[in-house]
């Protein structure tokens, strides 16, 4: 079964899927990765929970049942097979695939997302009536990390597992009283193992049990390997760093296109960057901003989060809107910052709109219209946002941080240096971020050296090609055993 001739067999387990079900960066990874990784040669089908949305989109097969849900096999339009499973009681719900309309944690996320990860498990842990048995199984995220455990416990399996962390600060912590409904064994709930601080630790769980641990850059795998990036966990990822990996995401370039992206109001590419300036006048005309091309228009499409830095853009926000410069905002989370926006932009109108939702359209239209993105985030495992709008044109200023590290080339231009596509600063404080602002504005006032950024971010290849190579290579070494060596005792 482990042989390793012909295309590795991977299960793909994941809970967001672009365009049907996204939060964040994890719903696009898992609506594009997967076609890559396949097209890198690996028999890859993904996983997901049958959400009113997915059911409706696809229509699926049914094959198996499990625990009482039923397993059913369908294929996404780019051809990437799925499994999807259908519990009506535990994923056929209005609102989000975490939390309600009100923005509160389903209270039984934890029942919801271990009977998930026990079907992937299962799925991989032995021979189903699916007549197709992974060799690998890929979790990603907490919602998927227990399924390491229930292969280790339930299954004593072959099948090797890799797990992949989007972002170290959500773990699925619940309470010890949420164990005994796990069915796992009661040695599994120790430090070494998947308790917490008291608590049941789900993401815990997966970087304990997993074969190997990957991160999505090379950075903020070094980082989460220390405090306080690495949020209590740093001391097993450390332990444990032979097996882990940093991956750096792709984006969707076709998606992602701004000569052939139908939500922009006027297609350009590098050789025609005078038409962005239409995408600039129809981003102000939609959000009220006077139409004054010349003064720096900066955007932002982001969860409105402490991690996000929104509290730093709001602390440099009045000297923004004086330099002068007029800011687009989209986003939606937490309602302190949601409020804080708003009422920053009523102050300002004119200058500063903000609109709080999720909307794709808006989305493209801001990496478009905008001049500067600005993406002040205090930690970013990857970051997808600073690459689209790289590939748009609209140079980034972030922070010195995780992915944005791994993907923003600095502007420097002592010593007649013409590379670099964007602006980091060093410290997530407003004077920090605002003199990389100025830095970024002094550029933009020099017509030919803008030029240059905009072309430098445009040519930068951010497709999955490398990262669909690298997760393929992984993929067969653990098969091969190369990586095992590592795994924790029982
Ligand atoms: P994270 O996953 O931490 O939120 P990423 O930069 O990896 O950050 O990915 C965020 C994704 O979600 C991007 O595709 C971004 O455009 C999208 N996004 C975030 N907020 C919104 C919003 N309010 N409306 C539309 N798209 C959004
Ligand atoms: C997480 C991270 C983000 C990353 C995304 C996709 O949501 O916060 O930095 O780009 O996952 O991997």
């Amino acid at each position: 079964m482990t042989g390793t001739s012909g295309a590795p067999r991977v299960l793909y387990a994941a809970t967001e899927c672009a365009p049907w079900v996204k939060t964040g960066g994890l719903g696009d990874v898992v609506g594009t990765l997967p076609e890559a990784i396949r097209a890198a040669g690996v028999d890859l089908r993904v996983l997901l929970p049958a959400y009113p949305a997915l059911r409706v989109a696809i229509r699926g097969r049914r094959l198996a049942t499990f625990e009482g849900a039923v397993l059913s096999e369908t294929t996404l339009p780019s051809g990437v097979p799925v499994l999807l499973l259908e519990a009506s009681a535990l994923f056929d719900r209005d609102g989000g695939p975490y939390q309600d309309r009100q923005g509160r944690d389903w209270p039984d996320n934890a029942e919801r997302f271990s009977l998930f990860a026990r079907a992937a498990a299962w799925i991989a842990g032995e021979e189903t009536s699916l007549g197709w048995r992974p060799q690998l199984l890929h979790c990603n995220d907490w919602q998927t990390a227990l399924a390491p455990a229930y292969l280790r416990f339930m299954h004593g399996s072959d099948a090797v597992s890799l797990m992949t962390v989007h972002n170290l600060a959500f773990q699925g912590l619940f309470s010890r009283d949420a164990f005994q409904s796990l069915q796992l064994p009661e040695a599994a709930y120790a430090i070494e193992g998947i308790e917490f601080y008291g608590k049941v630790s789900f993401l815990k769980a997966g970087l304990y049990y997993a074969d190997a641990i990957s991160t999505v850059s090379p950075t903020y795998a070094r980082e989460i390997q220390r405090a306080p990036m690495g949020f209590g966990l740093e001391g097993l990822l450390a332990k444990r760093h032979d097996v882990l990996h940093g991956i750096l995401n792709g984006i969707d370039v076709r998606l992602w296109d701004p000569a052939r992206d139908p939500l922009i109001a006027a297609p350009y590419d590098c050789d025609q960057l005078e038409t962005k300036a239409r995408n600039k006048r129809a981003l102000q005309e939609f959000l009220g901003l006077y139409p004054d091309p010349h003064v720096p228009l900066f955007g932002t499409v982001s969860r409105l989060t402490h991690q996000k830095g929104i509290d730093l853009l709001l602390s440099v926000g009045e000297r923004l809107v004086s330099l002068p410069g007029e800011l687009a905002l989209l986003g939606q989370g937490d309602k302190d910052l949601e409020e804080a926006t708003l009422a920053f932009a009523q102050k300002h109108r004119g200058s500063a709109a903000t609109i709080i939702g999720f909307d794709e359209g808006l989305a493209h239209l801001i990496e478009a219209g905008a001049d500067i993105f600005l993406m002040p985030s205090r930690f970013e495992p990857c970051g997808l946002n600073q690459m689209y709008s790289q590939r748009y044109g609209t140079p980034p200023v972030a922070h010195a941080t995780g992915g944005l590290i791994d993907t923003i080339a600095d502007f420097d231009p002592r010593g007649g240096r013409t590379d670099g596509s964007g602006f980091m600063f060093a410290e997530p404080t407003p004077a920090s971020f605002f003199s990389a602002i100025e830095r970024a504005v002094a550029a933009y006032r020099d017509t030919v050296t803008w030029r240059q950024l905009q072309k430098n971010g445009m040519h930068a290849d951010f497709s999955w090609d490398a990262s669909a190579r690298h997760h393929a290579a992984l993929y067969r070494s653990l098969i091969d055993g190369r990586e095992r060596s590592q795994q924790p005792p029982t």
